[in-house]
């Protein structure tokens, strides 16, 4: 039993959820504040937990939870993660992902709290010269969302200089899967992420599945990514405090599997599981897509003890279609 609550912004994110799910089961105190922009309040299942509806960047609200609970932590998932949007619309994404955990990080200055958990992205990373990626590899994205995620890293870092905020900056690759028993899972609109896109078009909520690019420099012409299973990711949280509040140093991990998959090995994978044939149309390069994205996730097991159990891209796919043909079909109420 840890000392202090933890406050988990974006907890009702799909991240955020399973994440609290685990480190609720884990008999913190957590308290979670979420916009509810895309996160869902049912997301959140354990009624131990504390669920204030409300914005990162809300001084007021942020002053009145950290009188009330003394926060040990703060672990921050409360961002938008759509690339193509933040193209398009960069500066809600400056806005909403770099100018307000400002306020976060005021407050947690004000009230003495000095660690941070935060979700970072392998979109820090940009077109890796070197696959797999490590962590000395340069950061140099090449989208907004990247850069709006780097910069909170540079001003974690300047915090640490300034008033000695210790932080765990945690790049994930590309979440997926749900939760085994399907409680909860992936519920994004739109949804763009390939896994529960490929599902979709096997439900009929969604038509044939475009494969976006067949001729990328990979051994089937389709790109390669690191599939990472979210309750990997929800333990690494997990670790990632216990060390952190236990005084170890700041952080900057991957959390990959170190295992590259291709687009056309997922509907695969999918077509195994499901034993159902998948609509496809090949298609087009997507903008921004790098052609490989794949971990090495060895610093974060050095320094955390991490590794990912979910191995076998199997074993994802089918958590996320018992999800998808759970009692609310892979879809929140609220
Ligand atoms: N893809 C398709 N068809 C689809 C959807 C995706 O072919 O309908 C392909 C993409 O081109 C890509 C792969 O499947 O090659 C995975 O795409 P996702 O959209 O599922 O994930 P991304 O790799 O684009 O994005 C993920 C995270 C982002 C993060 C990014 C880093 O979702 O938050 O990795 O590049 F920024």
């Amino acid at each position: 039993m840890q000392e202090g609550a933890i406050l988990i912004t974006g907890g009702a994110g799909y991240i955020g959820s399973h994440t609290v799910r685990l480190l609720s089961s884990q008999r913190r105190k957590i308290v979670v504040l979420d916009n509810l922009v895309y996160g869902h309040r049912d997301a959140i299942i354990d009624d131990q937990v504390e669920f204030v509806k409300g914005e990162v960047g809300d001084k007021e609200l942020l002053k009145e939870l950290f009188s009330r609970h003394a926060f040990a932590a703060v672990v921050h998932f409360a961002a938008y993660a759509y690339v193509g949007e933040s193209v398009q619309n960069p500066l809600k994404y400056y806005r909403n992902n770099t100018s307000e955990p400002l306020a976060l990080l005021d407050t947690m200055q004000d009230f003495g709290c000095k660690v941070f958990v935060f979700s970072s992205t392998c979109a820090t990373y940009g077109v890796p010269e070197v696959v797999p990626i490590n962590e000395n590899t340069v950061q140099s994205p090449i989208n907004a969302y990247g850069r709006s995620k780097l910069m909170l890293e540079w001003i974690l870092a300047d915090c640490e200089t300034a008033w000695g905020l210790r932080s765990a900056c945690l790049r994930y690759f590309n979440a997926s899967g749900c939760a085994e028993d399907g409680r909860i899972g992936e519920d994004h609109d739109p949804e763009t992420h390939l896994i529960p896109r490929v599902l979709m078009a096997l439900t009929g909520e969604a038509g044939p599945v475009e494969i976006f690019g067949t001729d990328y420099p990979t051994p089937d012409g389709t790109c390669i990514r690191d599939y990472i299973h979210v309750n990997d990711l929800a333990t690494a949280h997990a670790k990632a405090l216990d060390y952190l509040q236990t005084g170890g140093a700041s952080l900057r991990v991957n959390l990959g599997t170190g295992k590259g998959v291709s687009v056309r090995e997922i509907i695969s994978a999918v077509e195994a599981v499901t034993g159902q044939s998948v609509p496809v149309i090949e298609g087009q390069r997507r903008a921004g897509d790098p052609a490989q994205l794949v971990a090495d996730p060895s610093l974060a097991s050095d320094i955390l003890g991490w590794r990912a159990e979910h191995l076998d891209i199997l074993q994802t796919v089918r958590s996320a279609w018992s999800w998808m043909n759970g009692p609310t079909k892979g879809r929140y109420s609220s």
